[in-house]
């Protein structure tokens, strides 16, 4: 019994999962693959990694890793895009630039990738007659909108360039779904965690950088007064989103735009607070350094929205969604991965 053989009910079916080698991709591909499904993976490591795949064959094993192909290309070509999605069912888009503040130095980059490459990968599954087309949103959509849970249909106006993508693809996933009757399911991702989520890099994700930074005796860094917050989603509640947002029999709409993560609110204090008791409970050796660790304050960042919380009623309802992973237990998952597999020397 693998964690999501209940959704998958024993059926092969053929996915392409785009983004096959970042972090959400790869733990949709790891978690298809232990289901027995067929999986084609697209990506061009823009940021994502050959490591991430290399982890998912050692994972699955040998008999199931023969049932994934890897097409390294992009999804603002044609020919990729068409090859990849040829003979799938079901196509999971996780394939984008992330990061506010990526968008915010590289505009055009995000754009390109973000949008240009959504249409791509659009118009390539509407050709092949793909069943459903469910793509990575996010909730950065909500943006300048104070209300709180976040309710799907209440939106603000984006605050990024990157918010501004994502609101683009729900503009173009709407429209495929009226014009071309193409089924299609977006997911409001918000602040996903969890194994292979990347710790390096000028861009990369509170949760594992500091992780890492607290592992390497580093300091870490609050942008803001500590009291921001987000509803921060282990990856195994965006796998099992995924797998029922494909899955679930007829959705209200043609398109629908859903929230993934846990409707919990924590603040960035609570956070670093709960990291460090999650990275000691595993490492006893460690705890007392990290027990002594304390953050320092910078800067608000730009473009960061101050509050997010997301109301998951929707999903519960149209898809069966069902958080099995609260913060804690994410935490504790995660903590084991980056124990193992954070370079603490970098
Ligand atoms: N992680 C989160 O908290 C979060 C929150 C909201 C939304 N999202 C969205 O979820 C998706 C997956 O995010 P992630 O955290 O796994 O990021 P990631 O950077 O780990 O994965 C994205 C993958 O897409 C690939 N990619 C980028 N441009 C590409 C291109 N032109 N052609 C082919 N492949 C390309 C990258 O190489 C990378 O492997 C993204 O769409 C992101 O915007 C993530």
């Amino acid at each position: 019994m693998t964690r999501f053989d209940e959704i998958l009910g024993g059926v092969r079916r053929r996915w392409l999962v785009t983004g096959a080698a970042g972090f959400i991709g790869s733990n949709l591909v790891e978690w298809l693959l232990r289901g027995g499904q067929s999986v084609v993976g697209l990506d061009n490591f823009a940021t994502g990694h050959q490591r991430n795949l290399d982890e998912v064959r050692r994972l699955v094993g040998e008999s199931d890793w023969a049932r994934f192909r890897f097409i390294r290309g992009d999804i603002r070509n044609t020919d990729d895009c068409r090859a990849a999605v040829d003979g799938a069912d079901y196509v999971l888009h996780q394939a984008a630039l992330g990061s506010v503040p990526r968008s915010l130095a590289e505009p055009l980059a995000s754009f390109d990738a973000n949008v240009t490459g959504f249409v791509h990968i659009l118009t390539a599954a509407r050709d092949a007659g793909v069943k459903r087309f469910v793509y990575a949103s996010s909730s950065s959509v909500y943006g300048d909108n104070p209300d709180l849970p976040k309710l799907e249909g209440r939106v603000g106006r984006p605050l990024s360039p990157y918010a501004a993508t994502k609101c683009a693809n729900e503009l173009f996933a709407d429209v495929w779904a009226r014009s071309y009757g193409m089924s299609c399911v977006g997911l409001r991702y918000f602040n996903v965690f969890g194994p292979r989520q990347d710790p390096q890099g000028a861009y990369a994700a509170v949760i594992p950088r500091w992780a890492a930074a607290m592992l390497r005796g580093d300091t870490c860094q609050i942008n803001g007064d500590g009291k921001t917050s987000r509803d921060f989603c282990f990856v195994a509640n965006a796998v099992q989103a995924n797998l029922r947002a494909a899955l679930a029999g007829a959705v209200t709409a043609p398109h629908e735009v859903l929230n993934i993560a846990c409707g919990e609110t924590t603040d960035l204090e609570q956070l670093f607070a709960a990291l460090k008791q999650a990275l000691a409970d595993r490492a006893p050796q460690l705890a007392q350094r990290l027990r002594s660790q304390v953050p320092s304050y910078q800067p608000f960042r730009a473009g960061d929205v101050r509050h997010s919380l997301a109301a998951i009623s929707r999903a519960e309802t149209l898809i069966g969604y069902r958080p099995t992973h609260r913060l804690a237990e994410g935490l504790a998952e995660a903590a084991e991965w980056y124990l193992q597999s954070v370079d603490r020397t970098a």
